[in-house]
């Protein structure tokens, strides 16, 4: 009996991953998570059909050819918002490189399809931001490799356990009393994480689409601030939010950019701007109408993501 198809998740053990990975063993596939340390897949070893390929140097070509090896698609997940000073957590590496890296053992090892999760904005001509920048690089990686390949770009992504809701949730409660925001206005339209697992599922199960590049926006578009609010709400944590003015914003970029764990840099300022000075229409494909998927409005899952109900 032919075995399931092989799917590798290059960066699975992070956000989106944790969320694919169920999804896809469900389904019937097998699925290959490629991290640079197993210890970060302990509680998924538990799905049947999972295998990993870890090693601190997995995107090294010579670590990558046996470990995507019978695939039939890889889904490369491999992402991070704030780079570091080592050359391998630039953005440079990280987006770029090890994209190419992908791409190659791809060819290489006859792996038809590859699947990239990039960022919303980096098909825009002007990209003021290094994350913007390296995350186009990488989409141009993919559109000269050849391969059968396709490109979402989510806005912001939420869910039980992300980076967003859970990080403003926090801010919200130790702030006392008031809430001073960067980019108040910049406007986001958040998608719900089950919205983006269901169309990734959808594009790995072979899905047709008019276009193979396109966003993944929420139906909500809503100012930074308008969701800090509504999450408050949420968590009744009613705190007065007052917006920076941009130089304010700047300065707290520069300066918290040194710290070991930055809450908020100058490139986190730059690519939030970008969002408020980007056209209303975008060029590129709605995927979610592509793909038939009506996207879920911010409010209607936040409370039980926050694991609150709305007073
Ligand atoms: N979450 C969002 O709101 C959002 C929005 C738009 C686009 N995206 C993009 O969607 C993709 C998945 O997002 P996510 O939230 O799941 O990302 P994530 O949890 O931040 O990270 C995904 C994985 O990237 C790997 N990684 C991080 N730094 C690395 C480095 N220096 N070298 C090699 N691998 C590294 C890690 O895997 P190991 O440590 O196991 O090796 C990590 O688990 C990313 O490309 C991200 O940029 C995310």
């Amino acid at each position: 009996m032919s075995q399931p198809p092989l799917i590798v998740l290059a960066g699975g053990s992070g956000f989106v991953g944790r969320h694919l990975a169920p999804a896809l063993v469900n389904a019937g596939y097998r699925v290959r998570i490629l991290t640079r340390d197993a210890s970060r897949l302990r509680d998924l070893q538990v799905l049947p059909t999972l295998e990993t390929a870890a090693h601190p140097e997995i995107y090294a070509p010579r670590h990558l050819g046996p470990a995507v090896r019978g695939a039939s698609v890889i889904v490369n997940l491999v992402g991070l918002l704030n780079q570091g000073i080592r050359r391998k957590s630039r953005f440079a590496w990280v987006h770029g490189a090890v994209t190419g890296h992908l791409v190659a053992a791809a060819r290489d090892g006859a792996v038809p399809r590859f699947l990239h999760v990039s960022a919303l904005l980096a098909d825009q001509s002007q990209l003021p931001s290094a994350y913007l920048r390296s995350k186009a690089d990488a989409e141009d990686r993919i559109r000269a490799s050849g391969l059968d390949w396709h490109i979402v770009r989510p806005s912001v992504i939420y869910g039980p356990d992300d980076d967003f809701l859970q990080r403003f949730a926090r801010l919200l409660r130790r702030s006392p009393g008031i809430l001073p925001l960067a980019c108040p206005e910049a406007p986001l339209a958040p998608v719900d994480i089950a919205d983006v697992v269901r169309a990734l599922r959808m594009l790995i199960d072979g899905a047709r689409v008019p276009v193979p590049a396109m966003n993944l926006k929420g139906p909500d578009l809503l100012t930074l601030k308008e969701q800090v609010e509504a999450i408050g709400r949420v968590i009744h944590a009613h705190r007065l939010i007052v917006g920076l003015p941009n130089g304010a914003a700047w300065l707290m970029g520069a300066l918290f950019q040194w710290l070991p764990h930055p809450p908020f840099t100058l490139d986190n300022y730059r690519s939030l701007r970008a969002f408020s000075r980007a056209p209303d229409e975008r060029p590129a494909a709605d995927g979610f109408g592509m793909l038939g998927i009506i996207p879920t409005p911010f409010r209607a899952r936040i409370p039980a993501y926050l694991g609150h109900r709305i007073a």
